[in-house]
């Protein structure tokens, strides 16, 4: 049967250039989708920007540019950026093109005729920073909860009967425990929930840039009602009969940051439930990025830059570290130094000279080496718990642990070199050579299987790796990870270091 993913990250506000919060949602979106590919799933992973709203357009207004002009050129640096993180997407969305117009429409005609919109008038606080509405309840110090200045609103508006859906939410959440991620978000979705569901505005009338509200244009839609409805534009949306619809909304997984949990966990639901449609599996809202142990802000101006970041460290170091060093889920810190640690450590000692010391010893002493016929315990041992790594690391990535996942991998990494260390295969050189091909070739062949895994999350770095152990592509997939598929011979031309050390300038 066909294994079907969707993998969606939120979409991008167009009114800055992309920071290392933005990458980092999309890069574990892309580790995401492609170890589901390499497993077998067919996969349609969704990113792109979120262009209305009076954010975007008071940005543009500032630039002294249209607001779809302003879209244009903020949206193509994040489409660089996808390029540059070499992010697998399958399609970028951009909220102003006519395919979104029509299904954020059709949507709202959906909810309009099954009853939940009614026309009628809001006075509250509104922030444009966080395009969200706020009870006078939740205000802190006279500002959002986020920290974000409010205004006063106060014009007419149709407003979505989210009240409606507070107990099926709840009903709901109690049946799905695995529907919101990590455990502190369902909880604190929950209480959100339970604290009561008021009717949310959904159109605005005091500015102009966004979808029209179908048969009554003075009013646009509300940003995040617009937004929303990208990941069913994406899949073809009004049509449910199209492939794509009918092969992935049946099992969509949502990454977001935790500042958006409530319009994911909360609003989106309910206006799928009003659609008749059905919810996601899994929305995963991962934690903040700190620099250097302080709040990453444009007023302090320690904002990070991914591509000053891939410059620095190189793009498999980036990918690897905002992956490994925090908990997903948790909020991290970022710093040069534990950087450093990271590609030093884990990647040039752990991984890079294992390689290097094994590779160069095929090369010098045994190039051509074939599968042994026998192997001693410690030989199977190594090798049996490298086999066993699309099942552990399998087990966390389904659960979006990348952290636990990489931990997996590095305990193998571990464990070969302690191998080698105890084998001492330069030694064996003068005494035993069936026994030194016999222990270089387990250390290739767990090599082969722990680049076959780390592809998801390196993916330049263990191309070059598999290319240089002549491994065909059409044996990359981690089905290939079995004794089945072992090494026959191994060939290697005079190898180069994979991981070099950072050396600071
Ligand atoms: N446009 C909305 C999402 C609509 S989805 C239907 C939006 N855009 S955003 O550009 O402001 O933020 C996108 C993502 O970046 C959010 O998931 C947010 O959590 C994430 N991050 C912003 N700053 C961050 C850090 N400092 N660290 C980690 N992620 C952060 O919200």
């Amino acid at each position: 049967m066909q294994k079907n993913y969707y993998i969606t990250t939120p979409i991008y506000y167009v009114n800055d250039v992309p920071h290392i919060g933005h990458a980092y949602t999309t890069l574990a979106c892309d580790v995401l989708a492609r170890y589901k590919r390499l497993t077998g799933y067919t996969v349609k992973f969704l990113t792109g920007t979120d262009e209305h709203g009076q954010k975007v357009e008071q940005s543009a207004q500032k630039a002294g540019i249209t607001p779809l002009d302003y879209a244009t050129k903020y949206s193509a640096h994040f489409q660089r950026l996808a390029k540059t993180l070499n992010i697998s997407n399958d399609d970028f969305i951009r909220t102003t093109e006519p395919r979104h117009k029509q299904a954020a429409q059709a949507l709202w005609h959906k909810l309009e005729a099954n009853g939940f919109i009614y026309l009628g008038s809001y006075a509250g606080w509104y922030s444009v920073r966080d395009e969200a509405f706020y009870q006078e309840s939740e205000l802190v110090n006279g500002k959002a909860p986020s920290g974000a200045p409010v205004e006063w609103v106060e014009e007419p508006s149709y407003f979505f009967k989210l009240s409606a859906f507070e107990q099926p939410l709840l009903d709901y959440y109690a049946e799905h425990l695995d529907a919101i991620a990590p455990k502190s978000r369902y909880n604190e979705v929950l209480s959100f929930i339970k604290g009561g569901l008021k009717d949310l505005s959904i159109s605005r009338t005091s500015f102009a840039w966004g979808i029209p509200v179908p048969n009554n244009e003075k009013h646009i839609m509300y940003v995040w009602l617009d937004a929303l409805a990208n990941y069913l534009t994406a899949i073809g949306y009004p049509n449910e009969q199209s492939p794509d619809f009918k092969n992935f909304w049946g099992n969509v997984t949502h990454v977001v940051g935790k500042d958006i949990v409530r319009f994911h966990a909360v609003y989106w639901p309910a206006f799928l439930m009003a659609a008749g449609l059905h919810l996601p599996q899994r929305v995963y809202a991962h934690g903040w990025w700190t620099n250097e142990g302080q709040k990453i802000s444009k007023s302090v101006g320690n904002v990070i830059d991914p591509y000053a970041l891939i410059d620095t460290y190189g793009l498999n170091a980036v990918r690897y570290f905002l992956l490994r060093e925090v908990p997903f889920g948790q909020d991290g810190d970022f710093s040069h130094t534990a950087m450093i640690r990271r590609i030093n450590t884990d990647l040039s000692n752990d991984l890079g000279n294992l390689c290097q010391r094994v590779f160069s010893q095929v090369f010098k002493n045994c190039n051509g080496l074939t599968r042994p016929e026998t192997l001693t315990a410690e030989d199977t041992a190594l090798l049996e718990k490298a086999y066993t790594l699309p099942a552990t690391v399998g087990k966390e990535l389904d659960t979006q642990a990348f952290h636990k996942a990489l931990e997996e991998i590095w305990n193998v990494i571990g464990d070969a070199n302690r191998y080698v260390d105890a084998q001492a295969p330069w030694a064996l050189k003068k005494t035993d050579t069936e026994r030194m091909k016999a222990v270089l070739y387990t250390l290739v062949e767990t090599i082969r299987c722990v680049g076959l895994i780390l592809q998801p999350f390196m993916p330049d770095a263990m191309l070059a790796l598999l290319d240089f152990l002549h491994i065909p592509t059409e044996q990359r997939n981690w089905v290939f990870v079995t004794a089945a598929h072992a090494l026959q011979t191994v060939s290697l031309d005079e190898p180069k270091p994979l991981f070099p050390r950072f050396v600071e300038a």
